[in-house]
């Protein structure tokens, strides 16, 4: 592959790990071996697909190829009917459900910014980057599924879309995470030394690991228990589809978090390790919060010392999926349901609304929640 030429400004190793580096006729096939999650753009022509290294991130698309859904395809008339009745919902149901719209609206597209314009043009396997296009298409789908309810139950969409930087514990999460995406846009950022493949897996490790892993289960385990006991089902549907999805993303995440520590093992030293500890902590604390401040004890059978145990039950499984070790009291998990409801096929009938079936292939398996 050519290094010689850059007409855009970038280095050649720039250009190469962009994937738009210069054709020379004659250039013979590489060898998968040297495909590596960052850094191999010298080595691996970008837009050869196959054949595969990271054959896990290609079974990954491939499953979420079957699961695919529309948000505006799920039945929202129930909903609607029970929002607007004056007996239907109280006050504090109707608020979790305006924080957690308010929450997800504007987070998941700050999750898909995160990943086609800091993460993506870093990545240098092929089969992770066709991942990553599926996982931006479906970022895409819940934001869409927000809006969808948004103007399904007819609220104010301003104030719902703008709650982020009005809510302190909406606020609180979103600047907690935005520096992390903000070091990589900066446009001198190239990964390569240590310093910066460290910059750029700790960037992995919060958006994967900590906000789609931590930030999104307060607000999921507050509207799947709605769905749970038959109230605003529509809603519940989607966040059950949506919870499906951010399911693979997690995982996906974890394993390329992992290769990429397996490709690169300098970078995993105690000091970094440490400050990962220190992260998931934060994390913790910025999601406690933020239930602290959604519900009142009592509501829908939950209270703020559940969601404690259940934060730190997460945040000790999220340590172990990157092999560290735990940092809380273990705890009986007070939500064992929310493994179930995330297997559409099995729980078909869970919220007896009318599920349509996405499956188009195999059976789905879990690694985890
Ligand atoms: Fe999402
Ligand atoms: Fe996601």
């Amino acid at each position: 592959m050519s290094t010689s030429t850059t007409p855009t400004g970038l280095s050649a190793k720039e250009v190469a790990n962009a994937g738009i580096a210069h054709i020379v006729l004659g250039t013979k096939a590489a060898d998968a071996s040297q495909k590596r999650i960052i850094n191999s753009g010298e080595d691996w022509d970008l837009n050869q697909l196959v054949p595969f290294k990271h054959l896990f991130a290609w079974e990954k698309y491939l499953d979420a190829c079957k699961n695919h859904w529309m948000p505006n395809e799920i039945d929202m008339t129930k909903d609607i009917n029970l929002w607007r009745s004056d007996d239907g919902l109280t006050a504090q149901e109707k608020r979790i459900i305006e924080m957690s719209l308010g929450f997800f609206a504007t987070a998941d597209s700050l999750v898909a910014n995160n990943l086609v314009l800091a993460i993506y043009k870093h990545i240098t396997s092929p089969e992770c980057r066709q991942y990553l296009l599926r996982q931006a298409f479906e970022e895409a789908l819940h934001t869409h599924s927000y809006q969808h309810i948004v103007q399904s139950l007819g609220l104010d969409e301003k104030r719902i879309f703008n709650m982020y930087r009005e809510v302190p514990s909406v606020a609180a999460k979103a600047n907690w995470a935005l520096p992390f995406t903000r070091s990589l846009a900066d446009k001198n950022f190239s990964t390569g030394t240590q310093a910066d493949n460290q910059r750029f897996l700790r960037d992995l490790i919060v958006f994967y690991l900590i906000f789609e892993g931590i930030f999104f289960y307060v607000g999921f385990v507050q509207i799947l228990s709605m769905g749970r006991r038959n109230k605003m089902t529509g809603t519940s549907e989607q966040f059950q589809y949506i919870l499906r999805d951010e399911s693979m993303h997690l995982n996906f995440g974890i394993d390329m978090i992992n290769q990429l520590i397996i490709e690169n093992p300098e970078v995993w030293t105690q000091a970094f390790q440490d400050e990962v500890r220190s992260l998931i902590r934060q994390g913790v604390e910025l999601e406690y919060q933020y239930a602290e401040d959604t519900i009142e004890d009592g509501i829908l059978g939950l209270n703020r010392q559940m969601f404690r145990e259940y934060l730190e039950i997460i945040a000790n499984r999220r340590l172990a999926q990157i092999g560290l070790d735990p940092e809380f009291p273990n705890h009986v998990n007070p939500f064992p349901w929310m493994s179930e409801v995330m297997d559409l096929r099995k729980e078909k009938n869970f919220f007896e609304t009318r599920v349509t079936e996405y499956q188009t292939g195999g059976a789905l398996s879990w690694d985890d929640e």
